[in-house]
């Protein structure tokens, strides 16, 4: 039986492809039942190695199950063919995942930027208080829904923290995620701590959200380690960011662990908080604000945004250059 008819005998009726991971398709689907769009992700675990079948796949099944939250997709129901293919169903990410949106929108007013950052910060409070690490942040595991909130999903590489008899958490030893979000730490082979892992790929998800292009350049893993533990974070000049901002992606992007954020500093840092003082700094020149209300409006309230100037459409293309290379490299050193 082909996958569009497991799924017909279910309830849905199978759609586009929304994605394809690396042991997984994702398609969307109409459910009778919930009387809305899905997504499914379809795991074919004849075509995939043991190490995923035994340790990841097993994990992603049992957190997708025992997450809830508001900015965690929703899974609806999961089921196994005889045949050996997982069927995960969950709520549909309508504005498909951020990395797309980035490439097609380029960077996002900090306004914006926070809105989304904050729904993203709260499910990982979520998960870490729940003892539950994802190891796996990166733009394309965060979806939007149809009013562009966040909806983080792909737990295929997180897991519960294991600890010791005195509960202190024992490292993690696993290589998990892609090369241009990992910790100093974690590109090291370090044993590392999980959580604090979470925190510095939250630190590259801000710093692409702001800047519309990626921190460290990971075509030289050496280069871009040498850098990272001088602590050096390089924001392109063609952006004007607030200096809250800055501060925040460069107390995520810490390398030495013992004093990189936790998630509650995050969410308690200046920049996290209500706009104002954010205003201040990037909306004080005269008129600049109704142009920043259009970029909002743009993002929420329209199809498409005013026509970028030249000079602007230069830089654009520029970071749109810059996202396909991080969209390239992340595939190509997924592990
Ligand atoms: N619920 C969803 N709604 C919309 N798009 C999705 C959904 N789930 C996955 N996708 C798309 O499919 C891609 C791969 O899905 P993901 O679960 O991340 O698989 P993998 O574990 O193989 O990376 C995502 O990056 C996203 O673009
Ligand atoms: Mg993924």
């Amino acid at each position: 039986m082909d996958d569009a008819e497991v799924l017909k005998k279910r309830g849905y009726i199978m759609g586009i492809n929304l994605g394809e991971g690396s042991y997984a398709k994702v398609k969307s689907a109409y459910s009778d039942r919930l009387k809305c769009n899905v997504a499914v992700k379809i795991i074919d675990k004849k075509k995939a190695p043991r190490d995923f079948l035994e340790r990841f796949l097993p994990r992603e099944i049992e957190m997708l199950a025992r997450v809830k939250h508001h900015a965690i997709i929703k899974t609806y129901e999961i089921f196994e063919t005889s045949d050996g293919k997982v069927f995960i169903v969950t709520e549909l990410g309508v504005q498909g995942d951020l990395l797309e949106f980035i490439k097609r929108r380029g960077a996002l007013p900090e306004d914006v930027a926070r809105k989304m950052f904050r729904q993203l910060a709260s499910a990982i409070k979520y998960c870490h208080e729940l003892d539950i690490v994802h190891r796996d942040l990166k733009c394309e595991n965060l979806l939007l829904d149809k009013e562009y909130n966040i909806k983080l999903t792909d737990f295929g590489f997180s897991r519960r923290l294991a600890r010791d008899e005195d509960g202190r958490v024992i490292l993690s030893k696993t290589f998990c995620g892609s090369a241009a979000y990992a910790a100093p730490e974690v590109l090291q082979g370090i044993p590392y701590q999980p959580k604090v892992y979470d925190i510095w790929s939250l630190g590259v998800v801000l710093f692409i959200m702001v800047c519309g292009s990626m921190p460290y350049d990971d075509s030289n893993i050496k280069k871009m380690l040498k850098l990272q533990k001088e602590h050096r974070v390089h924001f392109p000049r063609s952006k004007v960011l607030s200096v809250e901002c800055k501060d925040l992606i460069y107390r995520m992007l810490q390398p030495d662990v013992t004093r990189r954020l936790c998630i509650d500093e995050v969410l308690m840092h200046v920049w996290m908080q209500d706009p104002k003082s954010v205003s201040d700094t990037t909306l004080s020149k005269p008129g600049e604000s109704s142009h920043h209300q259009n970029q909002i409006k743009a993002l929420y309230g329209k199809e498409s945004g005013p026509e970028p100037s030249d000079n602007e459409q230069v830089i654009q293309e520029e970071r749109h250059a810059d996202l396909d290379k991080l969209s390239e490299q992340v595939q190509r050193t997924s592990l």
